[in-house]
């Protein structure tokens, strides 16, 4: 990691003591050296989930999960290793060197708590409160509920100078956008007056933002008002409830994902957990990204009118190019949104609806072959073919070919000859434009695009495998990585795997691309080590292969030369060559 330093992270792994760590997470029992006890990465009965507390490692016999305290800590709370890093140097009394950077955001986060806690308490507590209590129970939203969410009121008045009188500065409440310089020039005014507060949460509990709801029937301002961004809060980025949500998402093994704040509270109180609010923005990547870490399947909730549907549509091109994850949608009755069908009808209601998910994939198909017609299907498969001209993943590609090309009435040769010829400029505009859509990356940003996606698949598979590292330095392939950033990586990687008596993968995620660190991680504990080192050896192969080839054509650059020249010692020296490199194969490339 470039920020924290290898010592510190070596500190906190001999100080933690991983058994006691998992154990609060899963019934241990004694084994040898070791411990033994149920997997919580997949579910089974008889244990094959293995603790070593000698080497700080954990592994699980039956899905091959593994890694160390930090990795576990990670894949069991969703936190990123630098958070990670944090909690575990805290249990372990070991001190992580604070930038200055750093404390100043300890110091938003404790105003963004001491204000989140101060409007709880008026909710839950004080007279002022009696209207946000009333407007709650109007829409049935119980007091525990509104706990467990951390909802709070906003008064009109007095809620600043009380976090003054608690420490927290003016510059403070501006700089988490709590309060902004009043007109008068004095002093500072709030955000949120009258107003319902639901408290946005990151992973690890810390509140980066408010909404603030206006309750009272005559009330003038926009019905939701939220904190801008800040150093601690970037749009598009968190998905609300979220961390609420993990365990019921883990039971039920997906992840539902609706709009509104009162959506995802109104589900969860009647049963319906797993369940996250994307904030009022259309669904942006990074939120899909996210979601990806807690489950495979990921529903998404849209509108049932045709806005609803031309959200998904719009959505889906975005999700394919960048996110390898395939979402699932749901299309509410029109007029509905999940906390009006929740109440209507009940948690059983609403599980209706959701067995009447599908995939976007087949939405988008749908909708392009639509309406049939030789045109049609002639537009459609131009649509298709410009979408595959964009999609880099090999995978995702044949994925698409393949579920189309039925659709169309047309050979997947035909869908992808089109799609080469469909093939963007670069720098083009990108295909879909959501309200926050990024623009895709332009392919030709890249030094060469087909080496490079080869050279970082070797950084991925260094860090993943355990006996590549060996044959990359035997066979001088270092040399051969044409992109310097992603020779240091890898240099990195093998360095590390030398010179350590654990390697843990986990520790070079901020350090990658964040595709291939999202990808890493999900690998760390999902692949099976003879898999990963199959891939490893496949590599080898192709780079291999690749080194022939260009050898081959070298040698058969030096043939024309010789025969141009009616050198006959050279001409029968080279083809001497050829056909050692070819194992006497005849033929060679014309
Ligand atoms: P909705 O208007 O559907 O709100 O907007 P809601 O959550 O269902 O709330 P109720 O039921 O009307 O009380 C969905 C989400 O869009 C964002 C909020 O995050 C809201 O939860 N939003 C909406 C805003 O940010 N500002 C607005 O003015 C309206
Ligand atoms: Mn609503």
């Amino acid at each position: 990691m470039a920020e924290i330093p290898q010592s510190v992270l070596d500190d906190i792994r001999r100080r933690v003591d991983i058994a006691t760590l998992i154990s609060e997470h899963v019934a241990l029992k004694r084994s040898g050296r070791g411990f033994v006890g149920l997997c919580p990465f997949h579910a089974e009965k008889t244990p094959s989930f293995h603790v070593d507390p000698e080497r700080g490692m954990f592994h699980c016999f039956g899905c091959n999960a593994g890694g160390t305290a930090f990795t576990f800590l990670m894949r069991t709370t969703g936190v990123t290793f630098r958070e990670a890093v944090k909690t575990l140097a805290a249990r372990a009394g070991v001190v992580v060197p604070e930038t200055r950077e750093r404390e100043g955001l300890d110091r938003l986060a404790r105003a963004n708590e001491l204000a989140s806690e101060l409007f709880a308490a008026v909710l839950q507590e004080s007279r002022l409160g009696e209207p946000a209590r009333a407007y709650l129970e109007g829409r049935g939203i119980s007091m525990e509920t509104a706990a467990s969410f951390r909802l709070g009121f906003a008064p009109a008045e007095a809620w600043i100078p009380k976090l003054v009188a608690r420490g927290v500065t003016e510059a403070d409440l501006k700089a988490v956008g709590l309060a902004s310089d009043s007109r008068s020039g004095r002093g500072v005014y709030g955000l949120f007056r009258d107003r319902l507060i639901f408290p946005i949460q990151d992973l690890g509990g810390r509140v980066v933002a408010f909404g603030g709801r206006e309750i009272r029937p005559d009330g003038r301002g926009p019905k939701y008002l939220n904190s801008p961004e800040s150093p601690l809060y970037r749009k598009g980025h968190h998905l609300y409830g979220m961390g609420q949500a993990r365990e019921a998402v883990r039971e039920k093994g997906r992840l539902l994902l609706v709009e509104g704040y009162l959506d995802v509270i109104a589900l969860a109180q009647a049963g319906i957990g797993n369940v996250a609010g994307v904030l009022g923005t259309a669904l942006t990547v990074d939120q899909l990204k996210l979601a990806r870490r807690f489950s495979d399947e990921v529903i998404v909730c849209f509108d049932g009118d045709e806005a609803g549907r031309r959200a998904a549509l719009r959505a889906f091109p975005l999700y394919v190019d960048e996110v390898d994850l395939w979402p699932r949608a749901v299309f509410l009755p029109a007029g509905d949104d999940p906390d009006s069908l929740v109440r209507r009808e009940g948690a059983a209601g609403f599980e209706a609806l959701l067995d009447r998910q599908v995939t976007l994939l087949d939405f988008w198909l749908d909708d392009l072959v639509a309406g049939g017609g030789a045109d049609r299907s002639v537009r459609a498969a131009a649509k298709l073919a410009e979408l595959l001209a964009r999609t880099r993943d090999p995978l995702v590609r044949d994925k698409l070919v393949r579920g189309a090309a039925g659709r169309l009435g047309l050979s997947e040769q035909a869908l992808l000859e089109a799609a080469r010829r469909a093939r963007p400029a670069p720098g083009r505009a990108p295909l879909a434009q959501g309200a926050d859509a990024r623009p895709v990356p332009s392919p030709s940003s890249r030094p060469d695009p087909r080496h490079f996606s080869a050279d970082s698949e070797l950084v991925e598979l260094l860090l993943l495998d355990d006996r590549l590292a060996e044959r990359v330095v035997a066979e001088g392939v270092l040399a051969e990585i044409a992109d310097p950033e992603t020779r240091r990586l890898a240099e990195l990687v093998i360095e590390r795997r030398r010179t350590s008596d654990y390697f843990d993968p986990s520790e070079f995620l901020g350090e990658l691309p964040r595709a291939m660190a999202d990808r890493v991680l999900r690998r760390i504990t999902t692949a099976k080590p003879e898999d990963m080192h199959r891939e490893a050896e496949e590599w080898l192969a192709r780079r291999a292969g690749r080194r022939a080839k260009a050898g081959r054509r070298e040698l058969i650059a030096r043939l024309r030369q010789a025969e141009q020249r009616g050198d006959q010692a050279a001409i029968a020296a080279t083809l001497e060559e050829l056909r050692a490199l070819q194992g006497g194969e005849p033929g060679g490339e014309g």
